[in-house]
């Protein structure tokens, strides 16, 4: 396949690219290409619209099995299409919890053909501590992750032993951390040398705290979820409960302050839907965000961030931190995963469009940055702007 006449960055310069896609990889770049050369039967033409790098969404709640009344893999892997997300990491708070190989390895049955995009799994660590089991599936996982602080799915881990136990086993280990806790984890990375990767930092003292790690040369990567960015504790309300809460609006400045001077590494959804029955009837922590993510931060393109910074923090970053093998950039050799954008078409994002099984979203009635025209995920269109197609996501491999 050729796709012709892209708006790419390469190698860091946009320019008007042809793109050739052979067995579901980019293997030539040209500056214009000849067609009849190349004798191409399938072309598709990009207008000089801009084609991105798939999104990577490493911090996403697709509830299967167990909670698949609110998501479900296939359900969630189009509402990773429809945003423009070609790989998510699944969080391990399903029922049951995923923390042992017994239980990842159901998953991965239970996904296997039901996905419009790749995938991955995050193991989670367990209060009974797990750690022989973290070693088993070490290296076929993204993370261990440890909730620190209680949030949906009581897998809160306390103690210390514990703790460490978990720490000392895992590649690398991500956290549910607010506040002190983030401080607590950082203490652990050090003490056992792993990397760390704080899931949804929202606050402008948990910045701090890894902008200092940082400092002192430890591996640790910050994420911050589009929630905290473009929300805060003056618009909350029953549906937008979630934890981390939303915070003030001089946090919402020191996250964005953090991903422009390189302190924060990623945008993570943190996609955890539930139905709106379940948010008006009960607290229940956790909003959807996948669908969303692309264009809404689509919105401060050229205005807080430059299009080389929204790919780092949602393509780059994500693969480079977790080892996600062929992903994350155009080059030559990398998985043909793109999504294209159309920056003119500044569409409203409403409840009715939704594919998540949950069927709203947090960001109904706002104009978008753009729309997403198309996704693709090595080399075949998932998503044309209207339908679903190709369901052949598969699995990641890590880089151990
Ligand atoms: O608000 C949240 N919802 N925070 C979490 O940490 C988990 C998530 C969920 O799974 O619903
Ligand atoms: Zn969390
Ligand atoms: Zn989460």
């Amino acid at each position: 396949m050729l796709i012709k006449n892209c708006k790419i960055l390469y190698q860091g310069v946009e320019g008007i690219k042809d793109i050739l896609v052979e067995d579901g990889k980019i293997s030539k770049i040209y500056s214009c290409s000849d067609v009849e050369e190349l004798d191409m039967d399938e072309i598709v033409d990009l207008d000089n619209n801009w084609l991105l790098p798939g999104i990577i969404d490493v911090h996403t709640h697709m509830r299967d099995p167990g909670l698949s009344h609110k998501e479900d893999f296939e359900t969630g892997s189009m509402a990773c299409a429809k945003g423009g997300v070609t790989t998510f990491i699944d969080m391990p708070n399903t029922v049951p919890n995923t923390t042992t190989e017994e239980i990842l390895k159901d998953k991965e049955n239970n996904s296997r053909g039901r996905s419009y995009v790749d995938y991955g799994f995050h193991f989670g660590g367990s209060r009974l501590d797990n750690s022989s089991e973290i070693k088993k599936v070490r290296d076929r996982v993204a993370s261990t992750k440890i909730f620190l602080n209680m949030s949906t799915g009581d897998m809160l881990v306390e103690e210390e032993n514990i703790l460490e136990n978990l720490f000392r086993e895992s590649k690398i280990v991500s956290v549910h951390a607010e506040e002190d806790m983030v401080e607590k984890a950082i203490e652990l990375s050090k003490k056992f040398k792993k990397p760390l990767y704080l899931c949804h930092l929202s606050k402008a003292s948990e910045v701090e705290l890894l902008r200092k790690a940082k400092g002192e040369g430890v591996k640790v990567y910050g994420e911050v979820a589009p929630h905290h960015l473009f929300l805060n504790e003056t618009q909350a309300d029953n549906l937008l409960l979630m934890k981390p809460e939303l915070k003030t609006k001089e946090d919402n400045e020191a996250l964005w302050m953090g991903i422009l001077d390189g302190t924060i590494d990623t945008i993570g959804t943190d996609h955890a839907p539930h139905t709106l029955e379940e948010k008006n009837s009960k607290t229940t922590y956790g909003i959807p965000g996948i669908e969303d993510s692309l264009v809404m931060m689509l919105k401060e393109l050229n205005k807080r961030i430059s299009m080389k910074k929204l790919q780092e923090i949602m393509c780059e970053n994500p693969a480079k931190i977790f080892g996600i093998l062929g992903k994350g950039k155009i080059e030559v050799g990398y998985d043909a995963d793109f999504v294209v954008v159309d920056l003119k078409n500044k569409e409203l994002i409403k409840n009715e469009d939704v594919v998540s099984k949950c069927g709203w979203t947090p960001y109904d009635g706002i104009a978008g940055g753009g729309k997403v025209l198309a996704t693709f995920v090595r080399g075949e269109m998932v998503y044309d702007g209207k339908e679903f197609m190709n369901k052949n996501g598969r699995g990641v491999s890590y880089n151990v």
